[in-house]
């Protein structure tokens, strides 16, 4: 008797799992491939590159291996002019690419079709480096945003593109991202506004989509602080940035974020290396009432880690 109930038992038990692994392999509630990148997921995952998190083409998390994007002052080939607000996504040889282009599928349909035949993204060699834009055009009657391959379509260089903008045109936010993740910002602060209240103070919750390919995604869990997601469209002030980084109570004096002075470096843009006790020296004096004004924050240097982050925090738009 008892072995007969063990068996009606066991087939309960088969069945039960039996059909929940049927449910999970066959019944998938969303399938990625009808979910269309949007054009923010294209442009996310560009300017970051294959990866922000630890792995090993940046163990330490320095912000290695990341593409950066360039705004364009003219076609790097021809000189010709090209329209204000054109982009380019530049991979110097060696750094990976992201998902969207080694695996285009994910993209969806339509996004996907026009990044395989009419953006070429199959030719990209991550050992010859190459260049990529964001563009649109119609697919089956629809208008989609893909990626375009220009290294293939127009032989465009990374170092070409490089070298035809200034210094200020080029945006690490991709190496940016890595300090975000690194540094641990995502203890306090989201990049991920929610679908509440949270319209009115930080702006539109993203859509199904805009990550699509983007790799890690940094939503954070837990919110101490403002969500970043479009931090730029509410202050787009780099100055405001650079202070608040060096010390959050220049300019918010309640403030517990803690100071990422140290991501300055040891020299600042003129080369001069910077002074950490001076400094710390002349606030304290402003803070006890000895001084009007306090010290000059230091101009972050071209190659500083600051630089990066400064960079991510201004594409939150
Ligand atoms: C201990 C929690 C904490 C950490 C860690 C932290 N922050 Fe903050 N952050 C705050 C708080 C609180 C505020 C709001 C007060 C202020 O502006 O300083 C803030 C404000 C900001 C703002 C201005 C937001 C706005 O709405 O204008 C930015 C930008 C920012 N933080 C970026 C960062 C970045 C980047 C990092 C990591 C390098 C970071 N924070 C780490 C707590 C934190």
């Amino acid at each position: 008797m008892a072995f007969r109930q063990y068996t009606v038992g066991a087939r309960m038990f088969g069945f039960a799992l039996g059909s929940s692994m049927m449910i999970t392999l066959f019944f998938p509630s969303i399938d990625i491939r009808n979910v269309q990148a949007t054009e923010s997921a294209l442009d996310r995952q560009l300017q970051n590159g294959w990866d922000g998190g630890f792995n090993l083409t940046d163990p330490l998390l320095k912000g290695w291996n990341k593409p950066v994007k360039v705004l364009l002052t003219k076609d790097p080939k021809t000189g010709a002019a090209v329209p204000p607000g054109t982009y380019a996504y530049v991979y110097k040889a060696g750094t990976w690419f992201p998902s969207g282009i080694i695996h285009p599928v994910i993209l969806g349909e339509g996004v996907s079709d026009l990044t395989v035949s009419k953006g070429r993204v199959g030719e990209a060699d991550n050992k010859a480096g190459a260049v990529f834009m964001l563009k649109h055009a119609t697919f089956n009657g629809k208008d989609y945003p893909y990626i375009e391959d220009v290294t293939a379509t127009q032989g465009w260089m990374p170092n070409d593109v490089l070298n035809s903008v200034p210094d200020a045109n080029i945006s690490h936010s991709g190496a940016g991202m890595t300090m975000f993740v690194r540094e641990g910002c995502w203890w306090c602060h989201t990049l991920l506004p929610e679908e509440t209240q949270d319209w009115q103070a930080f702006g539109v919750p993203p859509m199904l989509g805009d990550f699509n390919g983007a790799s890690p995604t940094s939503f954070g869990s837990d919110r101490k602080a403002p969500d970043l997601l479009h931090v730029a469209s509410r202050n787009s002030s780099r100055e405001w940035m650079m202070m608040h980084f060096f010390n959050p109570r220049l300019v918010q004096p309640h403030s517990i974020m803690p100071r990422f002075d140290y991501l300055w470096g040891d020299k600042d843009a003129s080369g001069n290396t910077i002074d950490f006790a001076k400094w710390r020296a002349e606030y304290d004096a402003y803070h006890e009432g000895q001084r009007d004004t306090p010290p000059d924050v230091p101009m972050p240097a071209k190659n500083s880690e600051i630089r990066n982050l400064l960079d991510f925090m201004l594409s939150l738009k």
